[in-house]
């Protein structure tokens, strides 16, 4: 397993600041937390007598994109200076509670936006060419009795993007590449962009064939995509969510792919992780992945130094290197 590149060689000194990690962590990321502060291991959540002795003196979490970082849990931290996100999305963490304190929040914006613009093209690959159920079909010998039904083409069909931020732009252009033609929407046009903008999800979802969700998790996105949105998708429409699971409407989606009022499903993210409604594992329209968007040792490895990197920085007195953008 490669080391971090940020990975101090020692251990860390008695007097190093005192961290929390709110989730379990990547394996080189926790070794290079451990080589420069004081590491409590998810204490909060396995020993909670162990939490409330340790608890005054902490000075910093480290969460990931799934951790939750409660008003509860800030309140417990009197000490607490800074929440360091290993992730982008960052939904978890209420940061209304760590603004009130003057808690800086810090997360991994675009270092890992070409491997979940990877991932988002590679499920709309493997569900309109039909690539897991064909792998399926050729390893339980179904290829000996008769050839395979045929697939759905990709290459120039309309793309619909729900959120054309930093992975989205990076999903528009691998579309490009693929000649389909390109809209998206979200809750402000982008003056700068080449695509047509669509008011809402909705009205997005009439005109494509393949929609991607790649909005941020929380209340403002919560169930963006429901019923009304999977009915204008339509029969012959893909969904792709390497969003959170928490943007689509769970059990409305499971009733559309159950009811063949969409075409399929690509989905990295669910509502409830890491268990995923069990009416989907019976679906050969559907591909499933176990929220891997950005889970390469590369890109890991990349999300590690600047999760780090923040915390290095804000121990040494010097700038953030990726405050969330509410604390610029
Ligand atoms: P970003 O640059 O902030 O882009 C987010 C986009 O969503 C923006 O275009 C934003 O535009 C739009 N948006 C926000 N709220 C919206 C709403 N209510 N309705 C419609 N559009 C909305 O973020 P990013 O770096 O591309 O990351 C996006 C998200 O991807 C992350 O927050 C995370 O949840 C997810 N993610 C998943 C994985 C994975 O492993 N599957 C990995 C990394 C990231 P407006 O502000 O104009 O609305
Ligand atoms: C990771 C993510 O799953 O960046 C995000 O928002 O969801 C992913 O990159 C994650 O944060 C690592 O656990």
């Amino acid at each position: 397993m490669p080391e971090t590149s940020s990975t101090p060689l020692a251990s860390a000194p008695a007097d190093a600041p005192e961290v929390l990690t709110a989730t379990r962590l990547w394996p080189p990321m926790m070794q290079a937390l451990r080589g420069a502060f004081r590491v409590h291991d998810r204490t909060h959540l396995e020993d909670p007598a162990a939490f409330a002795a340790v608890a005054p003196r902490i000075r910093a979490i480290a969460a990931s994109g799934e951790s939750k970082v409660s008003r509860e849990l800030i309140a417990q931290l009197p000490k607490l200076e800074m929440i360091s996100v290993f992730g982008v999305g960052y939904d978890g963490v209420d940061v209304a509670a760590a603004r009130e304190r003057g808690i800086a929040v810090t997360h991994t914006p675009e270092v890992l936006n070409d491997e979940v613009a990877d991932l988002a093209l590679a499920l709309m690959l493997a569900v309109s060419r039909r690539l897991v159920e064909a792998d399926r079909f050729v390893r339980s010998g179904q290829w000996v009795k008769g050839p395979m039904p045929l697939a759905r083409k990709m290459s120039g069909a309309r793309l619909g993007i729900v959120g054309l931020g930093r992975i989205g732009v990076a999903i528009a252009r691998r579309a490009e590449a693929f000649g389909m033609s390109i809209a998206y929407t979200s809750r402000t046009a982008r003056p700068d962009s080449p695509y047509p903008y669509f008011p809402s999800a909705e009205a997005l979802a009439a005109e494509v064939d393949f929609l991607v969700v790649i909005t941020p998790g929380g209340a403002g996105t919560r169930k963006l995509i429901d019923a009304k949105v999977l009915a204008a998708l339509g029969q012959k429409g893909y969904l792709i969510n390497v969003a959170r699971g928490s943007v689509v409407d769970e059990q409305a989606l499971v009733a559309a792919l159950l009811g063949g009022a969409i075409a399929g499903a690509g989905l990295d993210v669910f509502e409830s992780e890491p268990n995923v409604p069990k009416e989907l594992f019976a679906l050969d329209n559907v591909v499933l992945t176990p929220h891997v968007g950005s889970a390469t040792w590369q890109t890991r490895q990349a999300m590690a130094d600047l999760a780090f990197g923040n915390l290095q920085a804000h121990f040494a007195g010097r700038p953030l290197l990726s405050p969330v953008p509410e604390m610029k």
